[in-house]
């Protein structure tokens, strides 16, 4: 075919881009093995294994009734509801559709060709497509010990570099930054280069954290001009399918953001159901535990059968089970869907989302079968 013949003819940049790798869906399983999908366990995407809390469901039900007309395009009940929560005014809120939506839009807003980007090795994996899609340039800084290295990434900066994403905790690693590091990098990142630097801060997975742990996030928003908190409605609230998360700003760069935002990105169902799930203190409570008694059955099992795993402050644990391609393959074919991280510079990791008790037990069951010597 000769080069006239070619229909598209995409931007470098954007012909370098590798699809983004989604959980298999269960369905898609279940056809290819011949498995019934009732038995089949997914712990792929680090969604919520008690699924939605019946106050949102309650509340898209009211909410249906007005499909027929677009949605608040301000999400003003909904930024109510986060300005009470997290006592700030409403101007420092932008809604995105999911948090994923909340790093696109920085991306858009903050970068250009030419612009560069500072983030960490094993870092979730939008920050490089967000990168790549502006025809930015990335500056990968290696990890330390499967997390973050704030000072080599302070040091990374250079002038063309317009943004910083931090993850808190990282998804795929499960590791986590504490206050007085995060306080550190931004107190030296604005001694050096002023605000021309904006740092997201990515706390999908904070609601995870031990309170003692959590960083006081939007107290930092408050101090720092240039530091946007993002934070999800996916994972501990369990609305994943709905689409919503949201980024706290100074006014200044929230406008900015609000800008290239489109005008109705989160639709009605989702901020009703926000609205609600925000407001169901015995669902967060629950979802909290259920973690946290499914993270210590995986780390103890994962300590039994003699794995290598990155001790976890998120919803999944990182193990290290060798040829994690072959493992996997196994998995699926006992009905079990973890996710390969090989993508993320990890061949020989996987990432299991931590699911109710009976879920982990089918996946340890599966492990402890696959991983038994031939001969026994
Ligand atoms: C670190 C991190 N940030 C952001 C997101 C985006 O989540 P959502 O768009 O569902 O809010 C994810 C999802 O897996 C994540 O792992």
């Amino acid at each position: 075919m000769s080069s006239k013949d070619a229909v598209l003819v995409p931007p470098k940049h954007i012909a370098a881009i590798a699809p983004y790798q989604a959980g298999k869906p269960i369905e898609e399983l279940a056809r290819e093995f011949g498995l019934d999908p009732a038995r089949i366990v997914k712990l792929a995407s680090n969604e919520n294994p008690l699924g939605m809390p019946e106050s949102a469901r309650l509340a898209i039900m009211e909410a249906v009734s007005g499909l027929g007309r677009y949605p608040d395009p301000a999400g003003f009940d909904l930024k109510q509801a986060l300005s009470t929560r997290y006592d700030v005014p409403q101007d420092w809120l932008t809604l995105g559709n999911g948090s994923n939506d909340i790093l696109e839009l920085v991306a858009s807003t903050l970068l250009e060709p030419g612009s560069a980007v500072v983030y960490a090795q094993h870092a979730f994996v939008v920050y490089k497509l967000a990168t790549q899609a502006r025809g930015a340039r990335h500056i990968m800084v290696p990890a330390k010990d499967y997390g973050h290295d704030l000072p080599a990434m302070l040091e990374a900066i250079d002038d063309s570099t317009r943004l910083v994403f931090i993850a808190n905790p990282n998804n795929p690693t499960g590791t986590y930054l504490p206050n007085a590091e995060i306080e550190a990098f931004l107190a030296g990142l604005t001694a050096r280069h002023g605000t021309r630097v904006t740092v997201v801060l990515d706390e999908a997975y904070n609601e995870f954290l031990e309170p003692e742990l959590r960083v006081d996030s939007i107290g930092l928003v408050k101090r720092y001009a240039n530091l946007i908190v993002s934070r999800s409605f996916s994972k501990a609230y369990g609305l994943a399918g709905l689409r919503v998360g949201f980024a706290v700003a100074q006014p200044v760069l929230t406008d900015l953001l609000n800008r290239v935002r489109q005008p109705f990105n989160v639709n009605s169902l989702a901020q009703a159901a926000a609205i609600a799930a925000l407001k169901d203190q015995e669902f967060q409570v629950r979802s909290f535990n259920v973690n946290r008694e499914g993270k210590a059955q995986l780390q103890q099992a994962f300590e039994k059968l003699g794995l290598e795993y990155v001790p976890s402050y998120a919803n999944f644990v990182l193990v290290r089970v060798g040829d994690a391609a072959r493992i996997n393959q196994e998995l699926l074919k006992r009905g079990v869907i973890v996710r390969p991280v090989a993508g993320d510079g990890l061949p020989q990791w996987l990432r299991i989302s931590i699911g109710l008790k009976n879920e982990n037990q089918q996946f340890i069951d599966a492990l402890t079968d696959i991983l038994k010597p031939a001969h026994s």
